[in-house]
């Protein structure tokens, strides 16, 4: 028995116009999607209402991040409410582009409960510099990260989190992980997610890789053990993505 579906995302980060996202909504109703991934794809907050009123029913719409305060004189922000109200289900939280913004593990910890609380699931993001890579100290790098969501997560929290691991010298490079690499990083977070947060939680959460994953990458990083699915980027915006949803053969 599987115990952690497949999990593939697709991150549209600040990508197109209204007729290009029509395309894009028209591509996933045509495509054949494998009924054992989990599929989520995250547009821009102009176009979610378009994406969720045309997308097919079996792919989730997610969010790209979430303001942690509700309705209201708050100039310029989407609250969580606005987002679950016009069928999104999904946020992500933490990733790197906005991390860069000034985001503390602390703050993007509180973010995710924030969206947990209100009925949101939770892509929690993660991952290294360039640095930290080759300095051999990933792991200390993103352990924090990993401890800073377990702190506020109850157990019945975990299981509307997915973990997505993305290097950040990985992302929109091209330069993508080797198998090797990915898994022994999943692989860590994993243990280490079953010292802080139970070996219940470790067993059944998803980890995810993002970073330059493709059609072509794909199959050879998901056959690695504690490799649960993709946060998917620039392949996410192409026909490709159906061969990444599909990729476990
Ligand atoms: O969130 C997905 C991501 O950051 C990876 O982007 O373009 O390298 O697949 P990309």
């Amino acid at each position: 028995v599987e115990a952690r579906k497949f999990f593939v995302g697709g991150n549209w980060k600040c990508n197109g116009t209204v007729s290009q996202t029509a395309e894009l909504i028209s591509m996933l109703n045509q495509s054949t999607l494998s009924t054992e991934t989990e599929v989520v794809v995250c547009p821009s907050q102009v176009h979610v209402q378009k994406v969720t009123e045309g997308l097919r029913g079996d792919v989730s719409v997610g969010a790209q991040d979430v303001w942690t305060q509700g309705n209201g004189a708050f100039t310029g922000e989407t609250s969580a409410d606005m987002l679950t109200d016009m069928g999104v289900s999904w946020t992500l939280v933490g990733h790197s582009e906005r991390r860069g913004k000034g985001e503390s593990d602390a703050e993007v910890a509180a973010k995710a409960k924030y969206a947990l609380d209100k009925g949101l699931k939770v892509i929690a993001c993660c991952g290294e510099p360039l640095e930290s890579r080759e300095a051999g100290t990933t792991n200390d790098f993103v352990f924090p990260q990993i401890k800073a969501y377990a702190d506020v997560f109850t157990k019945e929290d975990w299981k509307n989190v997915v973990i997505a691991y993305e290097p950040i010298w990985a992302i929109g490079t091209g330069l993508t992980a080797t198998p090797e690499q990915a898994q022994e990083t999943h692989a860590d977070i994993r243990q280490y997610l079953g010292e802080i947060a139970g070996s219940d939680v470790a067993a059944d959460t998803r980890i995810l890789y993002g970073g330059s994953a493709s059609g072509a990458t794909a199959p050879g990083l998901s056959a690695k053990e504690d490799i649960d699915g993709f946060l998917v980027g620039g392949a996410s915006l192409k026909p490709e993505f159906a061969d990444i949803v599909n990729c476990q053969g």
